[in-house]
Formats: structure tokens, C-alpha cells, sequence
């Protein structure tokens, strides 16, 4: 876009920025004081010549301090020490107990004392207090400090830092926006479209003499800057991607919550009710609230759990021997895993027509209490996948796990045994990642325990996974870190420049 196209679509308070830094840098809050325009107009307008490259902006912090309501207080009256000073010096006579001061309570004439003390300005002769006068007049010094009018950081460290810790004066930080023309912008003032002498804000008394007024006129055919914001962020394309590609290899998605009962998400999956994944550390709770949860259901995995089950295949699983508490099973948890909802599917399901094969999938978020770090965060995409057919084995398990991890375009992966309450045997599945330089957990994968399908009367074998998708966005991207995806420490340039390859769809 060349100069004077932008020049045509700037409005009266982007012209005012160019006008008011014409000579010299501004502060966009002075501008504000010495226009009358608001300042979250100008600040949008301040953002808007910035993407024009007609401004630069910088930011600056001003640090000043200030009388807090306290502060105030005793700036009038003097700090209490001084005044409960002035009385025991004033009286002659003071005592601990007949010490009365206006303005102030009990408890500050006490704490007054307790720095008079402190500070060897006061000793008890038997019942009298007596004050040394050379400290008195420190202290009124000091006292008076408080009543500037303002200045404040000219006190030195130490007094500063006493008030401070008294709560009497208080820090304060603004941030500023310090404004400057750039080489284009400064070209502009020798061009006419600049002029501002033409109306293009619609107000009542614009309207009531239109008559008299030229109107700026529309520029149609000019294409206003294309705005970086307001795009789609990466993972939600991600996820796109991934439903599409897990539903071309026959899976359908299932519907599910975040709040679940530890039920879905524990007993039923054979978790010892004493897993340490159960605790606080590890899952976050919801409080009060009851889950719904049909008592005969309870019933069969708290009999499994117990003392086993036999169908002439498994005889001899014996069950954890452990009594079950069916009182934690209604607690409400924010999901620890999407296994959880393939639980209920198995359930809703599976169970009702057990002669049908079945493919579900879902993606979703899961919660756990963890401390972010490169490879953790609290809250993160599970990409869940059940398969239910006849003769189901690992093998179908490792070949579902490559095939997809092969439509990501991740093709070196691995699989290492590893130990699941539910699933026997059970496979995590590994990623090699080059920023990091090792392998990476990416996924866990199994065949549901003949225990966690007993209660439904399930003789298949069922495989099922869990993947993680942040660690496998963050792989293909080549970040080290996933933290700059998300919150606080996401790095937003690398959001926006996210490049539109065949992964991300949805992205253009
Ligand atoms: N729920 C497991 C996890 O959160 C993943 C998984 C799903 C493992 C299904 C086995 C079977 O890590």
C-alpha cells in the first residue's frame, strides 16, 4: 500500500497522533490531555499507524510513590510517635495508662510507644514515662517529611523504605506509551491528504450542518492493512486435522464432560481406591455435588474389585482382596483422562449390542494438578481412541497407533511396555524429538483388563489409547517447550506465523 492510500483511511484521531509528535516524540497520554481524545481511542488508533508503519512506539514504565490512606492521615496529624512524643514531653506527667491522644486508638497510641521504646526515645521512672527531647525533635523531622506535597522518591533510602514497610506511602507503576514518527510517516506532512480540514465523524451537530461541511470521502478501493489478530489458534486447527483424519480411518466421535464421577474415571478402570493418581496431588476436585451413578453398576465392579470374577476363561483373577468404598465413587472430579468417556461408551454402547465392532474417538481436554513446565500443563488435549471387534490383539493396537501417528506425518516412533491399572498389556508410545534431542512420551495405549469389562459382560478383547496432542503439536512444530502455546508465556509471533501446511487445516 503506498503512502497516500494511507494516508486516506486515516480518521481525525489518527491524523491528531501524526499532527501532535509532528515535531517531536509524545506520550500518548499527553496527547490525550492536550486533545481531549480519549485515550483507548488513541491508544487504538496508536496501533492502527503502527501496523501502517507510519509511528513507532515504545513503552516505558514511570515508577512514583504515594501517600496511602494512612499516610494521609498521619501527614495531617504527624506520625503517632511524634504526637504521642509531644504529649508525655507537653504533660510531664504521662503514664502508661492516662496517655490520650486525638485522632488516635488504642492500638496505634500502643504501637507509638513501642517505637518510642525502641527507638531509646522514652524510658519508665517507676510509673511516670519520660521522653529525651534531642529524639523528639528527630522525630518531629522526620514526622514532618511525610507532609510534602509530593516527591516522594527524594526521601532517602532508608526513610522511604520505613514508610513503605508502615504502609504509609505505596509504590505505583504506569506504563506509557512514548510515540515517534517513522521515515514514511514524516514524509506525510508534506502531503495534502493529510490535511484534516474534511469531517468523516458523524456527530448531531455534523449531521445538523451538512450542508456546510465537506465530508472526507470513502475509499473503496483501497485495502485497509490485514489485520494479524483475530486468527484461529493453532491447536484448534490441530484438532481439526485430527478429526478429519480419525474419521477417514472409520472412527466416529463421542460426546463427553469435564466434570465426571471418580466412578468413570477410577473404579471402573480397576484403579486401587489408594492409587496415589487419586490423590489431591494429582486430581482436582470438585467440591460439594453428587454424581448419578446406577447402583447395580456399582455394585458389579465393587464385587470384581473385591474378590474377582470367573467366566470358565479367567478363573483365576482373584480381585484386590481390598474392600470397596462406594462412597468415593460419587465424588465429582474434574476428568483425569478421556478414558473415562470410552468408559461410558463401553457402557452405553458397547454393552447394548455386543455383536456390532465399533470405532470411537474423541479429543478433549483433561485436567490434571500439575506444575507447568516444558512438557506438563494443567489442563491438556487427549486424543482417545477405542477399537471393539472380534480377535482384537496388540498387534491391531501398534498397527492403529502407526498408521495415525503416520497420517500426522510422525513416523519415528516406538513402543515401550509400561503398566496401566486397566490394561494388560499396556504400551507407551514414544516420539523422538529433535529440539529435545531424547525420546518423549506421546501416548499410552492397551487391552482393557477382562476385570474393567466383566461388570458389562464384554468377552472381547477391547484395544484402546490415549494420545497426548499438545506434546505432538509442540514435536511438529519444533518447539522445545509447550508452555509457548498456551497462557502467560505463549509466544504469540510464533502463533501468527504458524505456517499454513497441510497439518493445520482451517488456517487460511
Ligand atoms: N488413559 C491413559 C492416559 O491418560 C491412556 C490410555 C487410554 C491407556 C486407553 C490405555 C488405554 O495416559
Amino acid at each position: 500500500m503506498d503512502l497516500i492510500d494511507k494516508l486516506k483511511i486515516l480518521n481525525d484521531t489518527d491524523r491528531a497522533i501524526l499532527f501532535a509528535v509532528r515535531d517531536n516524540k509524545s506520550y500518548l497520554d499527553e496527547i490525550s490531555e492536550a486533545s481531549g481524545i480519549n485515550l483507548t481511542s488513541l491508544s487504538n488508533s496508536s496501533r492502527k499507524l503502527m501496523e501502517l508503519g507510519l509511528i513507532k512506539t515504545m513503552h516505558k514504565v514511570d515508577i512514583s510513590y504515594r501517600l496511602t490512606e494512612t499516610g494521609r492521615r498521619y501527614a495531617q496529624s504527624g506520625l503517632p510517635e511524634y504526637i504521642v512524643g509531644k504529649f508525655i514531653s507537653e504533660t510531664g506527667k504521662a503514664s502508661f495508662n492516662n496517655i490520650k491522644v486525638q485522632g488516635l486508638d488504642q492500638k496505634e497510641i500502643n504501637a507509638a510507644l513501642g517505637i518510642l521504646k525502641k527507638i531509646k526515645a522514652i524510658r519508665y521512672d517507676n510509673d511516670a514515662i519520660k521522653i529525651d527531647k534531642e529524639i523528639l525533635s528527630k522525630i518531629e523531622q522526620k514526622s514532618s517529611l511525610l507532609n510534602r506535597t509530593k516527591d516522594y522518591d527524594d526521601l532517602d533510602q532508608e526513610e522511604l523504605s520505613e514508610f513503605m514497610n508502615r504502609k504509609l506511602i505505596e509504590r505505583e507503576e504506569k506504563t506509557r506509551t512514548l510515540i515517534e514518527t517513522t521515515e514514511e510517516g514524516r514524509k506525510a506532512y508534506n502531503l495534502k491528504e493529510l490535511s484534516t480540514n474534511k469531517v468523516d465523524n458523524l456527530t448531531p451537530d455534523v449531521i445538523k450542518n451538512w450542508e456546510n461541511i465537506e465530508f472526507r470521502e470513502y475509499q473503496l478501493d483501497s485495502k485497509p492493512p490485514m489485520p494479524v489478530y483475530g486468527k484461529k489458534h493453532i491447536t484448534k486447527c490441530f484438532i481439526s486435522r485430527i478429526r478429519d483424519i480419525l474419521v477417514s480411518m472409520g472412527f466416529s466421535e463421542m460426546q463427553s464432560g469435564y466434570v465426571e464421577a471418580a466412578f468413570w474415571n477410577f473404579d471402573v478402570m480397576m484403579f486401587r481406591q489408594d492409587h496415589p493418581d487419586r490423590d489431591i496431588q494429582d486430581t482436582l476436585y470438585v467440591e460439594g455435588g453428587k454424581a448419578d451413578i446406577k447402583k447395580d453398576l456399582i455394585s458389579s465392579v465393587k464385587k470384581v474389585y473385591e474378590t474377582g470374577f470367573s467366566d470358565g476363561r479367567y478363573n483365576k483373577s482373584l480381585g484386590y482382596g481390598l474392600r470397596f468404598d462406594e462412597k468415593k465413587s460419587y465424588q465429582l472430579i474434574m476428568r483425569g483422562h478421556t478414558t473415562a468417556t470410552t468408559f461410558r461408551y463401553i457402557a452405553d454402547v458397547i454393552s447394548k449390542d455386543k455383536d456390532k465392532p465399533y470405532k470411537f474417538f474423541s479429543v478433549s481436554k483433561v485436567f490434571r494438578n500439575e506444575t507447568p513446565d516444558a512438557t506438563h500443563l494443567p489442563e491438556f488435549y487427549q486424543i482417545e481412541g477405542v477399537v471393539y471387534d472380534d480377535d482384537l490383539s496388540v498387534a491391531d493396537l501398534i498397527s492403529y497407533s502407526k498408521e495415525f501417528y503416520k497420517r500426522m506425518g510422525i513416523e519415528n516412533i516406538r513402543f515401550k511396555p509400561t503398566y496401566n491399572p486397566y490394561t494388560e498389556p499396556s504400551l507407551e508410545i514414544q516420539a523422538y524429538s529433535t529440539e529435545l534431542d531424547r525420546w518423549i512420551e506421546v501416548g499410552n495405549s492397551g487391552v482393557f483388563r477382562q476385570e474393567t469389562l466383566a461388570p458389562f459382560g464384554i468377552k472381547k478383547n477391547i484395544i484402546a489409547w490415549g494420545f497426548g496432542l499438545d506434546r505432538m503439536l509442540a514435536l511438529i512444530l519444533g518447539l522445545s517447550d509447550i508452555r509457548v502455546l498456551y497462557g502467560a508465556f505463549s509466544d504469540i509471533d510464533i502463533l501468527r506465523s504458524v505456517p499454513t501446511n497441510k497439518i493445520f487445516k482451517g488456517l487460511d
